[in-house]
């Protein structure tokens, strides 16, 4: 199959355009390389990287030619950034996806949008998310990606688009971009840095593998029925857990956790029912504590060459507007 991927040159993009290569699909990949693309995370895999954006239908044609299936993973995907201003979230997350859309209307393409466990908001203890639940996004992040979710499915009912949606959970591992808790924690650590834990650090949130992930989100490309959406779980774990388990693993020293003012708006906690997926055939095959989260921490320490450069600029002026007053404090 021809498959254009956007937001392949991103974290979980790149995963799964690795995936698809290996499994001897054509991948082209469109992205618009903002400050989270990196084209050194498809080094090696030879696909054909088309620069641009998913919300200019022009860009999407050229990168769409001959391809019969789209998985858009392109969006601003950081919830601090979309409280900072949450333009390009609208921008990229809900009138991109309503261009790639009408591509795969014109074309008659499959559809799959990769959303996230965010659009149904906070969940009491013990309770978890289906597919059909109410969405109530809480952050501007989440609410573009639920007008996301509402475009695909208004595509399916009225044009008869074959799209389905998949929600996945905190996903980690290798190549995401250090402004996530995994990353940031973890390359924070090994410089000596503090780890701002937001507010009381008990927020809990379910952990999946980046290739867990790609392989639910393959599964629903090939075997999905269009019109559904499909959850995809992880391990749940408070913050605070996880960022010991992260001092542990890089041996540095407890001190370094500073506990800083609160996300505004910040969820509790995350929990999907994923049995839906299960059913389907997926199971993750990555512990987080086992071996996920160790391994991952390895990757960051034997590349620094990869996120040092990235921890410089732009970032540098990101970090110091979320982070400088908070750790002051
Ligand atoms: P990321 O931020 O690492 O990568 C996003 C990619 O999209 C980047 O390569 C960026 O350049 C590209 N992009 C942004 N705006 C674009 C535009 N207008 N046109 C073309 N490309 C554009 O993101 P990620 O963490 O890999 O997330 C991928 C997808 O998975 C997103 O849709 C996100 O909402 C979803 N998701 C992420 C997680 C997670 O924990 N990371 C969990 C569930 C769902
Ligand atoms: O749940 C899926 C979502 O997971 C995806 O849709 C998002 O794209 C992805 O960014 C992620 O969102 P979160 O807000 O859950 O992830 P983040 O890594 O930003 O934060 C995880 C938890 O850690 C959250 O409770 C906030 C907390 N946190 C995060 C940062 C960056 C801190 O305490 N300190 C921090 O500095």
């Amino acid at each position: 199959m021809r498959v254009l991927v956007t937001g392949g040159a991103g974290f979980i993009g790149s995963h799964f355009v690795r995936r698809l290569v290996a499994g001897g699909d054509d991948v082209v990949v469109l992205d618009k390389l903002t400050y989270a693309g990196n084209p050194a995370n498809l080094e090696g895999t030879g696909v054909d990287l088309v620069v641009g954006d998913i919300a200019d239908p022009e860009a999407v044609e050229r990168a769409g030619k001959g391809c019969e299936a789209v998985v858009n993973f392109a969006a601003e995907t950081h919830v601090d950034r979309s409280i900072l201003g949450p333009q390009e979230f609208v921008h990229t997350d809900v009138l991109g996806t309503m261009t790639l859309l009408e591509w795969a209307r014109a074309n008659d393409a499959r559809y799959v949008q990769v959303s996230t466990d965010e659009v149904y908001g906070d969940l009491e203890a013990g309770g978890r998310a289906l597919e059909d639940d109410p969405l109530r996004p809480s952050s501007p992040y989440s609410a573009a990606k639920a007008g996301g979710d509402l475009q695909v499915l208004a595509y399916v009912r009225t044009y008869g688009v074959r799209a389905s949606i998949t929600r996945g959970a905190n996903t980690f591992g290798p190549n995401q971009y250090p402004e996530k808790l995994v990353p940031l924690f973890a390359t924070n650590a090994l410089e000596g840095e503090p780890l701002p834990v937001y507010g009381d650090g008990k927020q809990v949130r379910e952990w999946l593998h980046a290739e867990d992930h790609c392989a639910g989100i393959e599964l629903v490309l090939r075997e999905g029925a269009p019109g559904e959406i499909y959850n995809i779980g992880g391990e749940d774990h408070e913050n605070l857990e996880v960022t010991h388990r992260i001092l542990e693993l890089t041996g540095a020293d407890p001190s370094l956790i500073r506990h800083v003012e609160d996300r505004a708006g910040h969820d509790r906690r995350y929990a999907l029912d994923d049995g839906k997926l299960r059913a389907l055939g997926w199971a993750p095959g990555h512990s987080f504590g086992e071996g996920g989260l160790p391994e991952t921490v390895e990757w960051y320490t034997a590349n620094r060459a990869w996120w040092e450069p990235i921890k410089s600029g732009e970032y540098r002026r990101y970090y110091e507007e979320q982070y400088a007053e908070r750790l002051r404090a």
